[in-house]
């Protein structure tokens, strides 16, 4: 009789390929992947310990999973990823009833735990690697529509921002053989994908000696683009400090490389971002943006935000909001600080922003956002994209829904394109989230 495994994931792309990674590696020992919960042998939860609501989230799910074990005494349940890592043995005495607990290096590590769990035993493996890129795993991709998926380039960071947990969850920063990337790239390009995403904590970090030669992430980055011509290509996330001019170079130098750049701020504060030990201040961040805007003129540029960090004044507050007025973000990811247990921040400075200024500024600083995101799709009006279409849009059947090469979302009614097609649409609206259009040639 066939096993099968559920696997559900939280927290950020990484863990959506890592997921992919766990479930290529337990087919392998006979378990075939599925979506519906109530069939599962195994339930693997991949979780993400970036802020305390993550956390929380993922607790409440393992309350409700609990009950299916009710009805399933041989049910195994695993918690995987950046909690596994953070909570080790601490989730067995929880009660949330875990049978397995496995880190992000340890996944192939899971045949054994599994059947050490089958007997009965909790089974943990939280081991930390230098050198694990699951180079040889094929990710098993899931998702019915074959339009856009990931391929790690790199795992962990070394950059220690005092605020963030992924160092101590995903250890120390490790870059994947180019030649394996190149593999995975040119068989998802095979298996129909058109557009993949170059996967990393910090991608342009990316940094492997190969017969005493350096590649950088710009070698990388073009060597993909040129095997993979037809294929758009994103790559996600940059750090400022590694953003150089001759990694702008290479995207604005290939066509199927996309005119978007995730340039995480976090603060428009020289001093928060001291704080923060970002190793960048507003001036340099600045420069980086003027050096986009003058390389590659039609990119998007698009922010991660943290509001309330330990010991913000309301004068760092204004900064931030001023660097965004700036530098008019496209779209920007925005989090009020949530302190974690053993970062260098929890350890160091004091959790002084009340709840509530937090609260009042985040709601400025998407407020800000909300607007300059509308006026920029404002400005998109009238012009003509190429699209590649991904789905059905959510609030209409008749339209279709897809990206352009600066990332923002296009709806436009269907016609005679299909899922896949790359079509040219005509902006004719927008508000602060979406364009709307209409397709000019098919
Ligand atoms: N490696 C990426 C992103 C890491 S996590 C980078 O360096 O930009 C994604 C985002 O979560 C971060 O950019 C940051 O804005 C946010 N984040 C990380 N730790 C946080 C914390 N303790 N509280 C609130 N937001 C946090
Ligand atoms: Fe976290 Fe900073 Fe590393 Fe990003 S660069 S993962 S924010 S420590
Ligand atoms: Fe979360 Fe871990 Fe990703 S903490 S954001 S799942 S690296």
């Amino acid at each position: 009789m066939s096993k099968y495994v559920y696997i559900e994931t939280y927290g950020c792309q990484m863990n959506v390929n890592d997921s992919e990674v766990v479930a290529a590696i337990l087919k392998e020992i006979g378990y075939e992947y599925t979506e519906t919960i109530t069939q599962a042998n195994l339930i693997l939860i991949n979780t993400c310990s970036i802020r305390e609501h993550a956390e929380n989230r993922v607790f409440q799910r393992l309350h409700e999973i609990k009950k299916l074990r009710a009805r399933k005494s041989s049910l195994l349940i695993g918690v995987i990823g950046c909690m596994a890592e953070r909570l080790r043995e601490q989730l067995f005495s929880h009660d949330v009833l875990t049978d397995i607990v496995a880190g992000p290096d340890s996944y192939r590590d899971l045949p054994r735990l599994v059947s050490i769990a089958a007997r009965s035993k909790q089974a943990i493996n939280v081991h930390l690697s230098k050198t694990e890129t699951y180079d040889d795993i094929m990710p098993y991709r899931v998702g019915n529509n074959r339009i856009s998926t990931f391929v790690s380039i790199m795992r962990g960071c070394n950059n220690f921002c005092t605020y963030c947990i992924v160092p101590y969850t995903r250890g120390r920063e490790r870059s994947r053989a180019i030649d394996s990337i190149a593999k995975e790239v040119l068989d998802a390009v095979s298996m129909g994908y058109k557009e993949i995403t170059l996967l990393g904590q910090n991608v342009n970090s990316y940094s492997l000696t190969q017969n005493n030669t350096i590649f950088r992430f710009p070698d990388l980055l073009s060597h993909i683009a040129r095997i993979a011509p037809h294929t758009r290509i994103r790559f996600s996330t940059s750090h400022p400090k590694d953003m150089d001019n001759e990694l702008l170079e290479v995207v604005a130098k290939h066509k199927n490389i996309c005119k978007w750049i995730h340039l995480p701020v976090q603060s428009g504060s020289s001093s928060v971002l001291q704080r923060m030990g970002r190793t960048y201040n507003r001036e340099w961040y600045m420069q980086r943006v003027e050096a986009i805007r003058n390389i590659i003129p039609e990119a998007s540029i698009t922010s991660d935000i943290i509001s309330g960090f330990c010991g913000e004044t309301e004068n760092e507050h204004q900064e931030t909001l001023s660097l965004m007025k700036w530098v008019r973000y496209d779209l920007s990811y925005m989090f009020k600080y949530s302190e974690r247990p053993g970062t260098i921040a929890a350890r160091d400075y004091i959790d002084d922003v009340p709840e509530e200024v937090k609260t009042r500024r985040l709601n400025e600083i998407i407020a800000l956002q909300n607007e300059i995101s509308a006026q920029k799709n404002k400005q998109d009006e009238g012009k003509i994209f190429e699209v590649l279409v991904e789905g059905i849009s959510k609030k209409s059947s008749e339209e279709f829904r897809g990206r352009n090469s600066q990332n923002k979302t296009i709806i436009f009614p269907k016609k005679h394109a299909k899922i896949g097609d790359y079509v040219s649409v005509h902006i004719t609206d927008s508000n602060s989230a979406t364009l709307r259009g209409t397709i000019i040639n098919e």
